[in-house]
C-alpha cells in the first residue's frame, strides 16, 4: 500500500522553499558570524536576516529572539535559565501535567537541585483551569511554563489569560509553542508571555534548529557557557545554514491561512469516522479549542498500535505503549482521566500542507476494511 503521512505534529519535511533559502549556505557564506573580515559579513548578515524573520513572526524584537537546536533546548534554556538566574529570589515552578517531556523533564532535574515544582491538572479535554494557576501561585514562584498547544491531542491552553495572572503577580511566563507557530498565531505580546519555545522541525524547517523568544530584560543563564553568541545567552558559532532555514520557515508561518483547508480536511475525517463508527470512535482533546491539524481518536476497545499496524503505510502515533502484557497510557491521556479501555484504542493523525483529501479518503477506506467485521 502506498504512503500516506499523517505524523506532522512528529515532524514535517522542510518545505521547498525552505529547502531552497538554504541550498547557497551549504558552500557560500562559511565564514564565522563573529569573525571581523569579510568572510563573515556574509553569515552574518544571513543569520540576522533570519533572526528579523523569526521575530516578524512573533512580532518582537530581533535581539529578543535565541537561536537553539531545538524546541528541547529552547524549553531547556527557558526552565534551567530562569531556575538558575533567579532562585535567590524563589524556587517554585507551575507547570501542568500535559507538557511535552521535554518541559518535564528539565522540571524533574530542577527538582533534584532543589526547585519545588506544581504540575497543574487538566479537565477531560485537556485543558488547565486558570483559577487553579491563581492559586498555585506563591511568593516563591519564579516561573510559569504553561505549553501554547499540546502535541497528542491539539488542545490549546488559556495562555493568554494564566499569562495575564503571573504578570499581575511579577512571575515569568514561558509557553513552549513548539506544536502552534506556523497553525495558530502566536505573537508574544497579544500572548503576553516573556519566553516561548520554536521548533523548527515542527514548522518545516530542518532538524536541529530551534529558537527561544526572551523578552528584554529577562535575564537567563545560559546552559552552554562560552563565548559571548546570541547576546551571551547561548555560545557557540551560529549556523548561516540553519537558521536561515528558521527564518524562511518562519517566514511561510506567518501567513496561517492554509490552515483553513487542513482543519477542513481534518474535519472531514472526523465526521467520516463518526458515521462509519458512532459511538465506537472518541474524539480526544477539546473540541473546539484544539490545534486545526489534530485528530486524536480512540478506537474503543482496540490498541491503537495494532490499529495502525492494520493501516499499512499510513505513518500516525498511538497514545498508549504496550510494556510486556500491560497497556500502558500516554501520561497526557491519563492526565486527562480518560478510561483505559478508551484510551488503548487512541490515535494521533497529525495533517499538513501537503495532506490531500485523496490520502484522508484512502486511510477512511482503509479504517472501514480494518474495523468493520466483514459478513
Ligand atoms: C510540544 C513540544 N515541545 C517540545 C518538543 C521538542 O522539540 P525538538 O524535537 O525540536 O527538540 C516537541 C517535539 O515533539 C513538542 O511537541
Amino acid at each position: 500500500m502506498g504512503h500516506i503521512y499523517l505524523d506532522y505534529n512528529a515532524s514535517t519535511p522542510i518545505d521547498p522553499a525552505v529547502a531552497a533559502a538554504m541550498r547557497p549556505y551549504l558552500e557560500a557564506a562559511y565564514g564565522n558570524p563573529s569573525s571581523g573580515h569579510w568572510a563573515a559579513s556574509p553569515a552574518k548578515a544571513a543569520l540576522e536576516a533570519a533572526r528579523g524573520q523569526v521575530a516578524a513572526l512573533l512580532g518582537c524584537a530581533p535581539d529578543e529572539v535565541v537561536f537553539t537546536s531545538g524546541g528541547s533546548e529552547a524549553n531547556n534554556l527557558a526552565l534551567k535559565g530562569v531556575f538558575f538566574g533567579r532562585r535567590e529570589q524563589g524556587q517554585h515552578i507551575v507547570t501542568t501535567r500535559v507538557e511535552h517531556p521535554a518541559i518535564l523533564a528539565p522540571c524533574r532535574f530542577l527538582e533534584c537541585l532543589g526547585a519545588r515544582v506544581t504540575y497543574l491538572p487538566v479537565d477531560g479535554t485537556g485543558r488547565i483551569d486558570p483559577d487553579d494557576l491563581r492559586a498555585a501561585i506563591t511568593p516563591a514562584t519564579i516561573l510559569v511554563s504553561i505549553m501554547h498547544a499540546n502535541n497528542e491531542v491539539g488542545t490549546i491552553q488559556p495562555v493568554k489569560a494564566c499569562a495575564r495572572i503571573a504578570r499581575e503577580r511579577g512571575v515569568l511566563f514561558h509557553t513552549d509553542a513548539a506544536q502552534s507557530v506556523g497553525k495558530i498565531p502566536t505573537r508574544v505580546d497579544e500572548l503576553g508571555v516573556d519566553l516561548l519555545s520554536v521548533a523548527g522541525h515542527k514548522a518545516y524547517a530542518p532538524k536541529g534548529v530551534g529558537a527561544l523568544y526572551v523578552r528584554r530584560g529577562v535575564a537567563l543563564e545560559p546552559l552552554i557557557h562560552g563565548a559571548g553568541h546570541e547576546g551571551g545567552r547561548r555560545a557557540g558559532t551560529e549556523s548561516a545554514l540553519l537558521s536561515t532555514g528558521l527564518g524562511k520557515a518562519c517566514e511561510l508561518a506567518r501567513d496561517i491561512s492554509g490552515m483553513e483547508r487542513v482543519k477542513a480536511l481534518r474535519d472531514r475525517f472526523w465526521a467520516a469516522l463518526l458515521e462509519r463508527f458512532g459511538k465506537r470512535v472518541v474524539l480526544n482533546g477539546h473540541p473546539e479549542m484544539r490545534l486545526p491539524n489534530t485528530l486524536n481518536v480512540s478506537f474503543v476497545g482496540r490498541i491503537g498500535a495494532d490499529v495502525l499496524a492494520g493501516l499499512d503505510g499510513v505513518a500516525a502515533s498511538t497514545g498508549s505503549a504496550c510494556h510486556a502484557d500491560r497497556i500502558e497510557l500516554s501520561p497526557v491521556l491519563e492526565a486527562m482521566g480518560i478510561p483505559p479501555e478508551v484510551g488503548m484504542g487512541a490515535v494521533r493523525f497529525s495533517l499538513g500542507r501537503a495532506t490531500t483529501v485523496q490520502e484522508i479518503d484512502d486511510v477512511i477506506a482503509r479504517l472501514a476494511n480494518l474495523l468493520t467485521p466483514s459478513a
